[in-house]
């Protein structure tokens, strides 16, 4: 059964969350599509020239579902560390595609600065699909080059590329760029429905989210001989907490992405949390953990939990449940059903097109001139920043506050990238946390 919401409380809850939108270090933009003035705009008779950086699965996927969005775009330039990625990749699109993949091998690039030669060539938008490691120097380099962006979730692996890219987001808001984030589950349109609702009063105030994402481990690639250290990581970056930013950033950050949606991108004040090791044995599966479970306490004295796990033989789940003073709202992300219970009680019943594509062909109309200037940076920052500072308390055993995960110098990774040894860095242990900062110190 559902219950038409009383006209009066749509004003009064708008009004609340746009107040929220200001509190924070993150009020860059606007949150919500359609947003904000047009962005510089591709004619309807011109071609929209794109370029992927990063031609692995989700990059394969997010081309593909931008050829799909608009019948001008051509896949114009491929970067990736690995010819045989890039080789795969494009084979996968042509086969789809016939004529809209233009990618000659003059415009193939391989490396480390594969990226930059993409962004040289003569393309319109970027896709960023690279482990998130890169992430922040690679938008760096799209938002100088003027490139429209769509880029992958999480943004960053720590705090030090947070700022970069709030720096840079700045930087693409005055050159008009759209900027998209993947946190696909806001272009679901069951849930942006739902939470619309939510934003709207359905619930009351929300005073508790707790949200999952358990799941089996992810893949591993065993190591080749004549793999160097560092191919060896970047094959298996999922499982390397500097390429990765640890599974609860790099997965589970889909699920805290709800926790922040049902806030109405209003961050929380600090993050404590636990997390561990268990099973996870082979050097293949890096350095890691298999289990988190984080509380995020709000100024306004409400709490969320998210926990996440990667284990095998273990239940699974992946579903929000939000706690409000007028009802409780349940969201499983993994199947259709959403319901909103209470005064209020709602059923959706719309359609339910695939997010992937949803995101695609609003940020190619957005890149048309045809919808407003699309912008992510607020929520995507801020989920990303709440990933990260839930691995930071649960690594160092010690709650760690939004400023802190903010301003803090914590850089993963090394600072030059070459294909040669890189040492792995041992599994964290709270209470005695080991930093890619410490260890430059030691080296130096
Ligand atoms: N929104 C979603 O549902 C979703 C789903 C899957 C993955 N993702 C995200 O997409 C990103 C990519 O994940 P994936 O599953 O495609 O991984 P993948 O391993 O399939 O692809 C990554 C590609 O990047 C390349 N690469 C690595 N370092 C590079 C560098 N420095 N420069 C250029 N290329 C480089 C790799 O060789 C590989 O081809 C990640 O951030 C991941 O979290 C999002």
């Amino acid at each position: 059964m559902t219950t038409d919401l009383p006209s009066d409380i749509w004003t009064r809850r708008t009004f609340v969350r746009g107040a929220g939108l200001t509190v924070g270090a993150l009020a860059t933009g606007c949150t919500t599509a359609p947003r904000g003035a047009t962005s510089v705009a591709v004619p309807a008779d011109q071609p929209i020239r794109v370029g992927l950086i990063g031609c692995g699965g989700r990059g394969t996927g997010a081309a593909t579902q931008a050829l799909r969005a608009d019948p001008g775009v051509v896949l114009y330039a491929m970067g990736d560390a690995f010819p045989d990625r890039l080789t795969s990749s494009q084979g996968h699109m042509e086969g789809q595609f016939a004529g809209r993949v233009d990618v000659p091998e003059s415009r193939r690039h391989i490396g480390f600065d594969a990226f930059q030669k993409v962004l040289n060539e003569d393309v319109d938008m970027v896709i960023l699909t690279t482990p998130p490691h890169f992430r922040p120097e690679h938008f760096k380099a799209a938002v100088a080059a003027g490139k429209h962006i769509f880029m992958e979730k999480p943004m960053a692996v720590d705090g030090t590329g947070v700022r970069s890219i709030l720096d840079d987001a700045k930087i693409a808001k005055q050159k008009s760029l759209n900027v998209m984030g993947g946190f696909c589950w806001r272009y679901n349109l069951p849930n942006r429905a739902c939470y619309e609702r939510i934003h709207n009063g359905a619930i009351g105030d929300v005073t508790c989210v707790h949200s999952t994402y358990l799941t089996a481990p992810l893949g591993t690639k065993p190591r080749q001989e004549e793999w160097s250290d560092m191919e060896w990581q970047l094959r298996n970056w999922q499982h390397f907490n500097w390429l990765s930013g640890d599974h609860i950033a790099e997965q589970a950050c889909h699920a805290i992405d709800k926790i922040n949606w049902a806030k109405s991108d209003v961050p929380p004040a600090k993050a404590i949390a636990l997390g561990g090791r268990q099973m996870r044995e082979t050097p293949e599966s890096g350095n890691i953990y298999d289990h988190f479970s984080v509380m995020y306490v709000y100024d306004d004295g409400s709490r969320c939990f998210h926990d996440c796990r990667q284990m095998p033989g273990c239940w699974n789940d992946n579903t929000e449940y939000l706690v409000g003073t007028n009802g409780t709202c349940y969201v499983n992300s993994w199947g259709p059903e959403q319901r909103i219970e209470g005064r209020y009680p709602w059923t959706y019943e719309g359609p339910n097109p695939n997010m992937y594509q949803v995101e695609h062909d609003e940020l190619f109309e957005a890149i048309r001139g045809k919808r407003a200037r699309i912008d992510d940076v607020d929520q995507m920052m801020t989920s990303t920043l709440m990933s990260i500072m839930g691995r930071m308390s649960a690594y160092s055993g010690r709650p760690v506050e939004w400023n802190e995960a903010l301003e803090s110098e914590e850089r993963l990774g090394p600072v030059q990238y070459a294909l040669g040894d890189l040492p792995t860095m041992p599994v964290s242990v709270p209470g005695a946390v080991a930093s890619w900062n410490e260890l430059r110190t030691a080296e130096a």
